[in-house]
């Protein structure tokens, strides 16, 4: 083992790595400066060693894990491995709070942030490479508690970087002023400090009305020349202590978040005044586009282009507009943002969910990487234009993803959940790695290597979104949870007093005709005109628009003939019906996988596993019967009979958490 190039953290850490883990013949690291830049490496085999060359030691790290990877993975080495990271930044969006709480968290309590360093502290129960911490009074000390976090937030940062990742943003887009305060800001620190060997810079979400709320200003009007200083100065802070700060990212006038429309200044007045306070120091402000109107306005999906296509170009150089992957909000199945299509001008990004929030939180086994990539493809259109993987000049890429990590012992609240940060940091580095491979390479490091292991779990993984979208939203449909609860499904939900666009029934529009939401040109929202012409004229037409987004486009008849010559009615019925026997199937597959998977993990899977399939049936249920109440129609052979009433399904909330399969066994 020999290293070359300046021997930093990091090049010591790859050192480490292969000294620890590598069973093969001598390896040489070196950081060279003829290596390949932007985090690239070479890995070849010149005779006498296998060498890892790069020009940067994070290059070399980054080498050093995917020689580990093929070892474990049985991959020999042949010719060379040259690779270089698609996207420059690779960043998770952690949606924790100060108090320790995570929204859309499925995996027990933040990482990062705690209320108090009290017993209760969840961090105190994590465990970490198979040492556990009982929350003993002696485990409690503060310096164990604090090499405990250390402990959890190497593993954490060793975990990412052997991805690929290379950026994390601590805290929620819903982001609390005290974020910015010297407390959390020298916690900031400390974690930077641990993440920095490993190749991760951290950013923080910012509430805009900090200068209000935390600086002792009377506004935070981003033209006003105190509130440019308040944050010049605050941004001179933090780099003080934390010299290669990422930046900020901003959720502004959306959903109830001040913004710079609070004192009728714009995205690009907001946006540009943090970019002027970090470019000093290379800093970047990740600019959200998840924003629709405060009150209900035009067709919700058509809100972000109205909104952010006006300042196309103006943004400053180090601002990325991040836009959600579907114009609404992450559900199982949407047409690609055509604001990711429309941005000619504007450095973009592509932001998706890792955590589940609308896919089965962390019981259902979802692999999310087919939605991705579907989402990729899409982007690919002849005229569809997107900048989210050029650069514009010498602006960053980036590729964001919403984490799904959490205290909890398995870090995802599921072992399965864990393929899909998997898959982040993988298509993150490499788009076009197929969904297969990413599943084989999770299943193989994760679980067994062995074959029919592998094969049968990877064709599960590379189906379950699929099967997913057809037991809960077929065809197109989209957001018929209720408002705020988004596991199980109430497409009736519709109290009174609620905004229309929070209800079901918006999205839906079932009636005695049809269902789907019309959002063509001729006769609905328009929201189609919104792509560019090749998607446009596939989308807006009944007859081309892909059926698996018909109802996203559309309201259909439902005796309308689809192109397997069924109606409308009883495809929606099948289809919802294939979904189920598919998670049945899952369910089955993976209880004959017992004898290739630890007990603890099998069995904690195949609770999940019932589990899922049991909420199918619901969602099949749930939806068939209540759609019914509006086509009156019978339905078709080969949808086995409902095994609940409407009514009752109305009575119980299906949630992840009030809800046990013992409830539902209750059930008449
Ligand atoms: C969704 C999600 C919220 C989140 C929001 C966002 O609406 O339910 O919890 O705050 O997206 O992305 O900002």
């Amino acid at each position: 083992m020999k290293m070359s190039g300046k021997k930093d953290a990091t090049l010591r850490l790859a050192c480490d790595e292969i000294q620890q883990y590598w069973k093969g013949k001598n390896v040489v690291l070196a950081v060279k400066k003829s290596g390949k830049t932007r985090d690239g490496f070479d890995i070849f085999d010149d005779g006498r060693a296998v060498r890892i060359e790069s020009a940067s030691s994070l290059g070399v790290l980054y080498g050093a894990y995917t020689l580990l990877r093929m070892q474990a993975m049985g991959q020999p080495l042949q010719g060379t491995i040259s690779e270089t990271p698609c996207y420059d930044i690779r960043i998770l969006n952690h949606w924790d709070n100060p108090n320790g709480t995570v929204e859309r968290g499925f995996a027990g309590r933040s990482i990062f942030w705690h209320d108090a360093p009290s017993a209760s502290s969840g961090r105190a129960r994590r465990a970490v490479d198979g040492v556990t911490s009982a929350s003993t009074p002696q485990d409690n000390a503060p310096q164990k508690q604090d090499d405990h976090l250390v402990t959890i937030w190497k593993a954490y940062a060793r975990a990412n970087a052997s991805i690929g990742i290379n950026a994390t943003v601590l805290n929620n887009v819903n982001a609390k002023p005290l974020m910015l305060g010297d407390e959390k800001l020298q916690e900031t620190k400390r974690i930077a400090d641990v993440l920095r060997p490993y190749g991760i810079k951290v950013y923080l979400s910012v509430n805009f009305a900090s200068p209000k709320a935390i600086g002792g200003l009377s506004t935070a009007d981003p033209l006003d020349p105190d509130v440019r200083r308040w944050w010049k100065e605050k941004a001179n802070d933090i780099y003080r202590m934390i010299p290669d700060f990422g930046g900020f990212l901003v959720k502004a006038n959306s959903e109830g978040e001040p913004g710079p429309m609070d004192y009728g200044r714009s995205h690009v007045d907001g946006a540009n005044m943090l970019a002027e306070a970090l470019a000093p120091h290379g800093g970047i402000v990740m600019w959200r586009a998840f924003v629709y109107s405060a009150k209900e306005g035009s067709d919700r999906a058509a809100q972000a282009v109205e909104e952010f296509m006006p300042y196309d170009g103006q943004f400053a150089d180090n601002v990325i507009i991040q836009i959600k992957n579907g114009p609404v909000d992450f559900q199982p199945r949407e047409p690609i943002s055509p604001l990711l299509l429309a941005m000619k001008q504007t450095q973009t990004m592509i932001e998706v969910q890792i955590t589940q929030e609308y896919l089965g939180e962390s019981v259902h086994s979802v692999f999310l990487a087919p939605m991705w990539k579907e989402c990729f493809d899409v982007a690919k259109a002849p005229d569809g234009f997107a900048n989210f993987d050029k650069h514009i000049g010498n602006r960053k890429t980036a590729f964001a993803g919403v984490a799904n990590i959490g205290d909890s012992r398995n870090w995802c609240g599921s072992d399965m959940a864990q393929a899909n940060w998997y898959a982040f940091g993988r298509l993150a580095w490499n788009p076009d790695l197929s969904n297969e491979q990413i599943a084989r390479e999770f299943l193989s490091l994760t679980f067994s290597t062995n074959p029919v292991f592998v094969t049968e779990m990877t064709h599960v993984l590379c189906q379950s979104r699929e099967s997913c979208v057809k037991y809960m939203m077929p065809l197109g449909l989209h957001h018929i949870f209720a408002d705020n609860h988004h596991y199980g499904p109430e497409p009736w939900y519709a109290p009174k007093g609620v905004r229309a666009d929070w209800l079901p029934p918006y999205y839906h529009k079932a009636d005695a005709n049809g269902l789907g939401f019309d959002r063509t040109v001729e006769t609905g929202s328009g929201a189609t005109k919104q792509y560019p012409p090749s998607l446009y004229n596939i989308y807006n037409d009944l007859n081309s628009c892909p059926e698996n987004l018909l109802l996203w486009f559309h309201h259909v008849a439902w005796n309308h003939r689809m192109h397997s010559g069924k109606t409308l009615w009883d495809t929606l019925c099948l289809t919802y019906e294939e979904g189920v026997r598919e998670a049945e199937a899952f369910a089955d597959t993976w209880r004959n996988m017992k004898q290739y998977v630890d007990a603890d993990r099998w069995e904690a899977l195949m609770k999940r596993y019932d589990r899922q399939a049991r909420d199918a049936w619901w969602w099949r249920d749930a939806c068939v019967l209540y759609f019914q109440t509006f086509s009156k129609l019978p339905l078709p052979d080969g949808f086995r009979p409902a095994k609940f009433k409407l009514d009752d399904l109305k009575r119980y909330r299906l949630v992840m958490d009030n809800y046990t399969a013992a409830d539902m066994d209750k059930l008449p």
